[in-house]
């Protein structure tokens, strides 16, 4: 998910071509806007940490592109693509050290275990959205 900070400086093309040069297929995507109830549901694992609240009020304040990616080794190979969490710390060439704010407008989101990306890619998009 590119979130609301990258949306909003026109960052989602730029994203997408190094997502494509890393040799990520695009199964679906859609560009939309997390409700409070969304956002909150999303992060659920995250709803007893301190910065919940702001995570919710960032992920709503603007549109996010939403995308269901498609790679060997993609849960890996991404959370490498976009950097840590922190861009500060993010290695040289990461989306999140190229385009993130902070720790918290931190530009991209991506799935932690393909678990997860069963369920956020269900969370986004229906069946028949997926090509
Ligand atoms: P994401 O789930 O968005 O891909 O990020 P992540 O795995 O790298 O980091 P995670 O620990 O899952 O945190 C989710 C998002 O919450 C915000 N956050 N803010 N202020 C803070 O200390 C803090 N820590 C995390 C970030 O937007 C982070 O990506
Ligand atoms: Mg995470």
């Amino acid at each position: 998910m590119v979130k609301p900070d990258a949306v909003s400086k026109g960052y989602t093309g730029a994203i997408l071509e190094k997502i494509n040069a890393a040799g990520f297929r695009i199964v679906a995507m859609k560009q939309t806007q997390l409700s409070k109830a969304d956002a909150e549901a999303f992060y659920a694992i995250h709803k007893e940490r301190p910065f919940f609240g702001d995570l919710v009020e960032y992920m709503t304040s603007g549109p996010i592109v939403a995308a269901i990616l498609e790679k060997d080794n993609a849960v890996s190979d991404f959370r490498t693509l976009i950097g840590a969490t922190n861009p500060e710390e993010a290695a040289e060439g990461t989306i999140r050290k190229l385009y993130a704010e902070s720790i918290s407008a931190n530009a991209i989101h991506g799935s932690d275990s393909d678990e997860n990306a069963g369920i956020e890619g269900n969370f986004f998009f229906s069946e028949r959205e997926k090509f």
